[in-house]
């Protein structure tokens, strides 16, 4: 099993914590992604594709705006809580588990494919990059919308931070967890070890669990690169001021034809 899986799988049931009210977040995630679909796309539904849906932030949001969305994910237990979750809030998200480099899906099933939430950075190697782009652009019809959102990797090469702000929240039942994040610069300034640490409990009664998993930080410009190498055209990046998202966000189109780097599609349906 990868070791991002594991992560993920071993999170799944505590992802929610990461967030101070994740009802709220999924709800205003909807609210700053919903115009940029709409503004590509125009008036819906779409088919909607999540790449990497997690416990379903993005992909709940934008079923229950009346999209059809599908998730996928690496990890099958948050794949599996995407769906429950979007049933208990009467929302239909149809989710299987998925590389993002193997997608199950056929040619041209989707007006919108949707990758949020810094997932592609755990991709650690240009030919995974292309791998997963050139299968998102292959379930993709002509001139669809892709949109990623990913870290502002620009200011934190600069910066190399080490460990980001920690973020509260508190269970119903008064339970608080706090998550910490270590990060371990490689040589060369590209990558990091990223550990994650989440403390829950309540008042002398506390657990500790840690992760880890490794991220490729990504500039604005690598990513247009291979975005670009992938096939798609338009690519456009909306900063968090235009859009109200917590991070950058990249929207391109489907082009036509074969992408630029055709040894990539190569790569991806092997
Ligand atoms: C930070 S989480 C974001 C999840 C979700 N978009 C959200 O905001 O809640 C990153 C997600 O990327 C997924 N992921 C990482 N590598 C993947 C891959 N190769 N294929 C599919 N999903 C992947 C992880 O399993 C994880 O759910």
């Amino acid at each position: 099993m990868s070791s991002v899986r594991r992560f993920y799988d071993d999170l799944a049931p505590g992802y929610h914590r990461i967030f101070q009210d994740w009802d709220a977040s999924m709800e205003a995630q909807a609210r700053s992604l919903d115009p940029l679909v709409g503004a590509a796309l125009g008036a819906g539904p779409h088919r909607i594709l999540d790449a990497a849906c997690g416990i379903g932030t993005q992909a709940i949001g934008l079923a229950g705006r009346g999209h059809r969305v599908v998730g996928t994910d690496l990890s099958p237990r948050a794949a599996a809580r995407a769906g429950t979750e979007a049933a208990a809030r009467g929302v239909s998200l149809p989710t299987a588990a998925a590389d993002l480099r193997a997608l199950p899906f056929g040619p041209a099933t989707f007006d919108a494919a949707v990758c949020a939430d810094n997932s592609l950075p755990h991709l650690l190697t240009p030919d995974d990059l292309l791998a997963a782009l050139t299968g998102l652009r292959r379930v993709l019809r002509d001139e669809g919308l892709l949109l990623l959102t990913v870290r502002d990797y620009d200011e934190a090469r600069r910066t190399r931070p080490t460990a980001p702000p920690p973020q509260l929240s508190t269970d119903t039942d008064g339970r608080e967890t706090i998550t910490l994040q270590l990060w371990h610069w490689h040589d060369g300034g590209e990558r990091y070890d990223l550990r994650h640490l989440q403390l829950t409990g309540q008042a002398d009664d506390w657990r500790v669990r840690e992760r880890r998993t490794t991220y490729w930080a990504l500039t604005k410009e690598q990513l247009t690169g291979f975005v670009l190498r992938a096939g798609f055209t338009d690519v456009t990046w909306h900063a968090p001021q235009s859009t109200g998202f917590y991070q950058p966000v990249l929207t391109a189109r489907r082009g036509p034809g074969q992408p630029v780097d055709s040894a990539a599609t190569v790569r991806a349906h092997r």
